[in-house]
């Protein structure tokens, strides 16, 4: 693990204006507020989270608030509830339920939308029809769907039953799906006939049959017809969605334990294949709707659009768990940003008069890369607050949102946290927080980070060094799914006692944190996690290829691009042309899916690696990056490898 890059990724020695336009009745309405709830649960962790839990439907109360076994959690233990019933039930009998819980729009401008108690009884249709299929209390169920209303349905279905759903992107390639299913021992898919994308049909249906050729485990899948795809159903064990969701009862929602396991998320780390992050489901369902109050500070008349998918955590619990628990309205876009223009975001935002745009920089970036004048031709006024997730956001970028999005009068929350975190862990409050652009700021109330170098020591101002957090909060990770040594290895072991992120960061002299990324194996493209070690596996899978090593490069519209350097078998040598580059990109496409296609692939006769033969990625790095390798080459077993991959001119 190398530290060596934080100095240089620092903006402390830039300048720039304080954005302090704050949210007038925010939740949170004072850095005095926010300070005196930070000490509360600083002091006196049990009486803040004992009261924060009354915002939870419980059917059985807690007996205990934490029992701490690090880095095992339990929240709120000798608890019942059910998290269907925290996103639905819950309005029952309030003005909440007969307003539009989703506003949904295809990339045809196709439009639909339900109010929450259509919601609820869709998802308690689905949730029979699950039960009647065989699902029940304990199962994991696999949803591989497109962002229509059926997969929140389908999911809160699971949640319904006790069952665990394992959403899957359904941008993730049919081999990546079969690893995820058999990880989890999946017994049941649910899925769609296909997916419309810039008018191609993506065929969603062949890739999970593909998928389960080799997924035994599998009896079960049900197939919303969304796409006029002519697909096979495989008798006996395929059902089609309509022929079994309209005609189901009412589902009564099962009594879950505070840690029953609500959800598992596939992760991408620093070796083998993603792992199966771990949800339970009181302290989940309790964070996520704190911080989204807190964070986006939702009010009724809200218009909230965050615009990741499902597929990821983002989607989990800012798009489903987080706004729903609070009665919000949600906008979801099933279709790419730039269909058929890149005017696309501004003109829903425009027509459905979106209040609340949560995004990522990636895609900000590209929006600036169009022109001011694409979004200027349209209304935007009904904006009142942005949000940033993913990546460190660049000042430039940050600017570009806050002025030509945001009309300099949104505030801006730029929210770091991860899929192993829950939810938002560290962000300014809207009306509390002064922002500066390129800083996520200060943490929540209740959750504790810091910077500290690599011995543990708590690092100066503006020092970079390891992103820590030195609490359990409600809605940590609780595992990987069948693998508990893995999750004390990589979260727990670096720093004795506390959670290591794996990101880089300092905190500068007001205590602002600074998020650099990450700091081991893995690379942030386009907001997507993907690990090195999963690219190289890909490539090495491949015939040809004898050997792989995939590194990150900056990227001015990724963030980070894919950069693989590559041996190829003796016999394959004189094949090792443009031709053979194209067939490697697509086969890692195949593979993972084309979030991981590498941007370049370079052949090599070796790979640099150390006397003790570990490959040297920061070398390959810097010759990925600026052509040569500059930094200490003196581990390096055999310098002329170097030389012959630098392209000094
Ligand atoms: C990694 C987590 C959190 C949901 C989306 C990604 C990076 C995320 C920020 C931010 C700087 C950020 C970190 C983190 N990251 N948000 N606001 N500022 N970096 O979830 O796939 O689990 O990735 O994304 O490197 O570790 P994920």
């Amino acid at each position: 693990m190398s530290s060596g890059s934080f100095e240089s990724l620092s903006h402390e020695n830039r300048k720039f204006p304080p954005a302090q336009s704050f949210s007038k009745n925010a939740h949170i309405s004072s850095l005095e507020q926010y300070s005196k709830l930070y000490a509360e649960s600083e002091k006196n962790p049990d009486a803040f989270w004992k009261a924060q839990s009354e915002n939870l439907k419980w059917s059985k109360p807690f007996k205990t608030i934490l029992e701490w076994d690090e880095p095992f959690a339990k929240w709120f233990d000798g608890g019942e509830l059910n998290a269907s019933v925290q996103c639905l039930d819950k309005h029952k009998g309030t003005s909440v339920w007969n307003k539009t819980a989703l506003i949904w729009e295809g990339e045809n401008e196709d439009k639909k939308s339900l109010t929450y108690s259509e919601l609820s009884q869709l998802t308690n249709r689905t949730a029979s029809a699950l039960k009647t299929l065989g699902v029940k209390k304990g199962d994991i169920v696999t949803i591989y769907m497109p962002l229509v209303p059926e997969v929140i349905a389908a999911m809160l279905a699971c949640a319904r039953l006790g069952a665990a759903h394992s959403v899957v992107f359904a941008g993730f390639s049919s081999q990546a799906l079969r690893d995820r299913i058999n990880d989890s021992q999946s017994q049941t898919v649910i899925t769609a006939d296909g997916v419309s994308r810039k008018g191609k049909i993506l065929d969603l249906k062949s890739e999970v049959d593909r998928a389960l050729q080799n997924s035994p485990t599998v009896k079960r899948v049900v197939v919303l017809k969304r796409a006029e795809n002519t697909v096979n159903m495989t008798v006996g064990r395929d059902f089609w969605w309509h022929e079994i969701v309209p005609k189901a009862a009412e589902c009564e929602p099962v009594a879950c334990q505070s840690e029953d396991l609500l959800f598992t998320l596939y992760t991408s780390g620093t070796t083998g294949k993603p792992k199966g992050i771990m949800h339970s489901t009181a302290g989940y369902c309790l964070w996520t709707q704190l911080s989204t109050k807190w964070v986006f500070d939702i009010k009724a008349e809200d218009i909230y659009w965050c615009t990741a998918d499902v597929g990821w955590v983002t989607g989990h619990s800012y798009v489903v768990y987080g706004p729903l628990q609070l009665g919000a309205t949600v906008f979801l876009y099933e279709g790419a940003p730039n269909y058929p223009d890149w005017g696309r975001f501004w003109k829903m935002i425009q027509n459905y008069k979106i209040t609340i745009l949560y995004t990522a920089p990636t895609a900000i970036r590209a929006f600036m890369g169009q022109g001011e004048d694409i979004p200027n031709k349209y209304n935007l006024s009904s904006l009142r607050l942005l949000g940033s997730v993913g990546e460190p956001i660049n000042p430039e970028a940050w600017l570009w949102y806050n002025r030509v999005i945001g009309k300099e009068k949104c505030p801006i929350v730029d929210t770091w946290w991860q899929t192993e975190t829950g939810g938002i862990m560290i962000s300014p409050l809207p009306g509390a927080t002064t922002t500066k652009p390129g800083s996520c700021t200060l943490p929540l109330p209740g959750i504790f980070p810091a910077v500290v170098s690599k011995e543990g020591r708590s690092s100066k101002p503006n020092e970079g060094g390891y992103l820590i957090i030195t609490r359990p909060w409600p809605s940590m990770a609780r595992g990987i799914w069948g693998d508990p040594e893995r999750f004390k290895q990589t979260y727990w072991s670096e720093h004795k006692g506390v959670y290591f992120a794996g990101d880089g960061a300092r905190q500068d002299q007001d205590g602002y944190f600074w998020v650099m990324g990450r700091i081991d194996d893995v690379i942030n493209v386009s907001g997507h996690r993907l690990g090195t070690a999963e690219i190289e596996s890909a490539l090495v899978s491949h015939e040809a290829v004898v050997e792989a090593a995939v590194v990150g490069r900056p990227d001015a519209l990724k963030g980070q691009s894919v950069v693989a350097f590559v041996t190829v078998e003796k016999s394959w040598k004189d094949r090792a042309d443009d031709k053979m580059i194209q067939e490697l990109k697509s086969h890692v496409s195949k593979e993972i899916g084309a979030l991981a296609r590498p941007d370049e692939i370079r052949f090599t006769d070796s790979l640099p690696k150390t006397r003790s033969g570990k490959i040297m990625r920061r070398l390959l790095k810097e010759i990925a990056t600026n052509g040569v390798a500059i930094g200490d080459t003196t581990t390096l077993e055999d310098a002329k490898v170097l030389e012959a991959l630098s392209n000094e001119d």
